[in-house]
C-alpha cells in the first residue's frame, strides 16, 4: 500500500470500495493504529495519531468495528458493551455510559430484549449489530466500519445502512465505511474512495462516482456486486 492520501471532513460519510484483497481492510487497520505506516501520518482533527497506541484511540474519539463482527462470544451483550467503554472510562461516568447504551438501544431495540444472552448464540445480523454498537459506545467522533453489511441477508443489509445513516444524522458522526456493496455504500456517502491493490484509482464526491461509466461497469451491478 502505497501512496494513500485520503480525507475525511468532520461529519462525512466516506466509503471505500473495492474488490477483495484490494487493501481496504489493512487501510482501516492502518487508520486505527493496529498497523503502523511505513511513512506518513494520520491525523484526527489535527491531531497525530501515530504517537498513541491504538487502544488510547477510544479516548480521543476513534472506534474500528472490524471485519468479521469480532465480538467475545463467551460474554453477554451487556458485557460485550461495556468492554467498549473500558477506553473512554475516564471521560464518561456510569450515568452518561447508561445514556449512551439507551441511545444505542433505540437504533437496535433487538439488542436490548437480549442483553443477558452470550454473544455467540446470537444470529450473525445480531452479532454484527453488537459489533457495530461496542464501536458506539465510546461515543466515537469517527467511526471506522469494515463491511457492516457482509454476509447479512438483504434486509438486515438494508437495516444496518438505515442505522449507519441514523447515527451519522444524529449525532454528527464520522464514518469511514468500507464495502463490497458499492451501490449501498455510495447512496450513503459523501464522498468515495476507490482502493485498487493497495492504490487509490479515483476518489470524489459519491454522486459522481455512481454515475463514472468506469465504476458502474465494475462496482455497480456486475457480477460482483450481485455475488454479495
Ligand atoms: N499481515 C499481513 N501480511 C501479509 N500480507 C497481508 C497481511 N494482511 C493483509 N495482507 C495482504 O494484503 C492484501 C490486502 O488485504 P486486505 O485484508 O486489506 O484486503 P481487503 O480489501 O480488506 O479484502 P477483503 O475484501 O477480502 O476483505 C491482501 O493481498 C492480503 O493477503
Ligand atoms: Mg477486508
Amino acid at each position: 500500500m502505497k501512496g494513500i492520501s485520503l480525507e475525511i471532513h468532520v461529519g462525512d460519510v466516506v466509503a471505500v470500495l473495492g474488490a477483495n484483497g484490494a487493501g481496504k481492510t489493512t487501510l482501516l487497520k492502518v487508520i486505527s493504529g493496529l498497523m503502523s505506516p511505513k511513512s506518513g501520518t494520520i491525523r484526527l482533527m489535527g491531531e497525530d495519531l501515530s504517537k498513541f497506541p491504538s487502544y488510547k484511540l477510544a479516548g480521543m474519539g476513534m472506534a474500528h468495528v472490524p471485519e468479521g463482527r469480532k465480538v467475545f462470544a463467551t460474554l453477554t451483550v451487556d458485557e460485550n458493551l461495556n468492554l467498549g467503554t473500558w477506553g473512554v472510562r475516564n471521560q464518561f461516568n456510569p450515568r452518561q455510559i447508561q445514556e449512551t447504551k439507551e441511545w444505542i438501544f433505540t437504533l437496535f431495540p433487538i439488542l436490548k430484549t437480549r442483553r443477558k444472552q452470550l454473544a455467540g448464540t446470537l444470529s450473525g445480523g445480531e452479532q454484527q449489530m453488537l459489533a457495530i454498537s461496542r464501536g458506539l459506545i465510546s461515543k466515537p467522533k469517527m467511526l471506522l466500519l469494515d463491511e457492516p453489511s457482509l454476509g447479512l441477508a438483504p434486509i438486515l443489509v438494508q437495516e444496518i445502512f438505515k442505522v449507519i445513516q441514523k447515527i451519522h444524522d444524529e449525532e454528527k458522526v464520522s464514518i469511514l465505511l468500507v464495502e463490497q456493496n458499492a451501490r449501498k455504500a455510495l447512496s450513503i456517502a459523501d464522498y468515495g474512495y476507490i482502493l485498487e491493490t493497495g492504490k487509490i484509482v479515483i476518489s470524489g464526491p459519491a454522486v459522481e462516482l455512481k454515475e463514472n461509466e468506469q465504476i458502474k461497469a465494475a462496482y455497480l451491478g456486475g457480477a460482483r456486486i450481485q455475488a454479495t
